[in-house]
């Protein structure tokens, strides 16, 4: 039986990439009833400064509203705050013995998170072995994740492995599962040649889930295009409109052909207001939601500890077999 690990960090507000690149596809696999976990990374979001308690515990608090607005259900979803499972750091720990340090320093993610930092955490270094535990605590088979993450999934298949030829046989090697190309690596709206990303300074480069109409609008007429005015859909030569295609795809559930079909008397200033309402639309019920969760965290802490229970209870059946095959426990 598959069995389905991601995870999120809680920093900033979701945009339509996690959105349409990971969570969709979680809530699909959910849909399917497969065995789906999903974990809120607070460990991971504090390895950038500044880290500030007050805004963590409150990002917490905003993507388990977000997730379960998206459609995650805790009735069939396994859902938990990564903290509070302590295998993941201990797991961390004994793969980060088997790690090492030149194969961290390459990994893309830290070349690029490191490269503005004068003083660099050693958290930000060792993010993706504690990624590696999240997903072989629980024996993993599929990740579903966008594209920025498979060199990071690679690392764990590569731990994995290491781990089974040097201790025996004990976790699955997990397959990352991406979503069609298209959503895969959404793009900016500011800069179609970068990703649509949560710590990209300008809000303008983003659609969160939790942005208000006006600022959807406002955003999706300002994305950068070029200077074609037909709605085409060509991702190589015309990455900025043909983002624009995807996201309007995705929200309709309208095949790309339909969509420049019904599009062919406009040009692309039109088109934009199109897909903002449509966009506007579709976000519309998911915001109602996440404001009703908002307004009751007493109900958020009661699905994460329920989550915690459910998932401690698998992480803990690796653990057991991780001290007997490392060695950590006295034979009688
Ligand atoms: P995070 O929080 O940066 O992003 C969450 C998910 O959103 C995807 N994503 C995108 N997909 C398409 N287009 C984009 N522009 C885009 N931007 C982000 C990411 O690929 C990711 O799937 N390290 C992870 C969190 C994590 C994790 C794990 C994932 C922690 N432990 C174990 C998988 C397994 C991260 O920072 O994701």
């Amino acid at each position: 039986r598959k069995r389905i690990f991601s995870g999120i960090q809680p920093t900033g507000s979701i945009h339509l990439g996690n959105y349409l690149g990971a969570i969709a596809q979680w809530v699909k696999f959910q849909e399917q009833g497969q065995d789906v976990i999903v974990s809120i990374a607070d460990l991971h979001s504090m390895t950038v400064p500044p880290h500030d308690p007050k805004e963590l515990s409150k990002n917490i608090q905003e993507i388990a509203a977000t997730l379960l607005g998206c459609g995650i259900d805790p009735r069939k979803t396994i859902l938990f705050q990564q903290s509070t499972v302590a295998v993941h750091t201990q797991l961390s720990w004994c793969l980060g013995c088997i790690c090492t340090m030149p194969r961290l320093s390459h990994l893309p993610q830290y070349k690029e998170k490191s490269k503005d930092l004068k003083d660099i955490p050693l958290g930000l270094f060792i993010y993706p072995v504690l990624q590696a535990a999240d997903v072989l605590a629980y024996k993993a088979t599929h990740v579903p994740v966008g594209e920025d993450q498979v060199q990071q999934i690679q690392l764990c298949q590569d731990l994995a492995r290491m781990f089974n030829k040097r201790f025996g046989e004990t976790f699955p090697i997990p397959q990352t599962v991406i979503t069609g190309s298209e959503f895969a690596r959404l793009r900016s709206l500011r800069d179609p040649n970068k990703k649509m990303s949560k710590s990209d300074p300008d809000p303008k480069s983003r659609i969160c889930v939790t942005d208000k109409p006006d600022d959807i609008v406002r955003n999706i007429k300002k994305a950068v295009t070029d200077f074609t005015s037909e709605v085409t859909y060509d991702p190589d030569k015309r990455p900025g409109v043909s983002n624009l295609i995807n996201i309007h795809s995705f929200v309709t559930n309208k095949s790309v052909a339909d969509i420049c079909r019904e599009a062919k008397n406009l040009d692309t200033g039109k088109y934009k207001l199109v897909v903002a309402e449509a966009v506007v639309e579709y976000l519309k019920p998911i915001q109602s939601k996440i404001s009703n969760y908002l307004e009751n965290p007493q109900y958020l802490v009661d699905v994460l500890e329920e989550g915690r229970e459910k998932a401690e209870e698998i992480a803990l059946k690796s653990w057991i077999e991780v001290e007997e095959k490392l060695g950590l426990k006295i034979k009688v």
